[in-house]
């Protein structure tokens, strides 16, 4: 891919998604572009970057973007996060708090939100709360994912036993085993794409909880600052903010209080 081709692409990546395509990154967009051209019969960059930009259904951006962004994640990734989730859900629910809501905002294939759900579901269990936890994110293929809710075992290789039997039903295709979340962790949980640099967002707030982990080491800082202000606008006083532990709110002017690396409280 010569220069003035990335940078098109990269142009309109960051464009559409926030997302910076660091210098040096020719051989990765290259990897993953040529993917999506392969499943278009599409053998040329410029040909494919032409036919990007003349989709006016813009369908095939979001197909750009889906091969573009990384979407690693696992059940209880960073688990002091649910730890922490679990500690402060616990105290206002016995300070009488029954209403709860919750963003994983970028929930990327859903083993976020579903560890979210899990944690909440194990803390709440006597409490007769009212939970709701959205997840959302930029991909519509992870969605899917989120939406079907379906893991491979190895997937689900850290979870405990008792858990497993308690939020999913296993079942064996083509020679392996795969688990399906059972619905009562399911109707937690809405799925709905948001483009988090474009804020600002449908929700009203306020939110107990956001999860926005892993996903603004892609941003530049000013799309990280307006990401940051919209997450502080829809959390109540009190709320929490938690980032992936590479991740900080350094260098961006905010109201959030540092709590412990990662966690940020309104
Ligand atoms: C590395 S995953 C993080 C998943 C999860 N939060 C975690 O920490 O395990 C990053 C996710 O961010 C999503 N993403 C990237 N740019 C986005 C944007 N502008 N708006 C919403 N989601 C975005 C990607 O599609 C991907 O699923």
């Amino acid at each position: 891919m010569d220069r003035k081709t990335f940078d098109k692409f990269r142009n309109i990546v960051y464009e559409k998604s926030g997302i910076s395509l660091g210098e040096g990154k020719e051989a990765l967009v290259m990897a993953r572009v040529s993917k999506r051209m392969r499943v278009l019969g599409i053998s040329g960059f410029t040909e494919y970057l032409k036919y990007v930009m003349q989709d006016e259904t813009e369908d095939e951006i979001v197909n750009l973007l889906d091969v573009i962004s990384t979407n690693v994640t696992s059940f209880f990734r960073e688990p002091d996060h649910f730890e922490f989730l679990h500690n402060v859900v616990s105290e206002w629910s016995a300070s009488g708090h029954k209403r709860f809501r919750f963003w994983s905002a970028a929930s990327s294939s859903g083993e976020e939100p579903y560890s979210m759900a899990i944690t909440l579901m194990e803390t709440l269990r006597e409490s007769k709360s009212d939970v709701k936890i959205l997840a959302t994110d930029i991909s519509t293929r992870v969605l899917e994912k989120c939406k079907s809710g379906v893991y491979e075992k190895s997937k689900l290789a850290g979870v405990s036993p008792l858990i497993l039997d308690r939020y999913f039903e296993s079942s064996r295709e083509g020679g392996k085993t795969f688990y399906r979340a059972k619905d009562l962790l399911k109707d937690l949980i809405t799925f709905t794409r948001i483009n988090l640099s474009a804020p600002s967002f449908p929700m009203q707030g306020p939110l107990d909880v956001v999860f926005c982990r892993n996903v603004m080491i892609y941003f530049d800082k000013a799309t990280r600052a307006k990401l940051v202000a919209e997450i502080h606008r829809l959390l109540k006083k009190g709320g929490y903010l938690i980032v992936g532990h590479s991740e900080s709110l350094m260098g961006i002017e905010t109201d959030f209080k540092v709590i412990k690396p990662s966690i940020y409280k309104k």
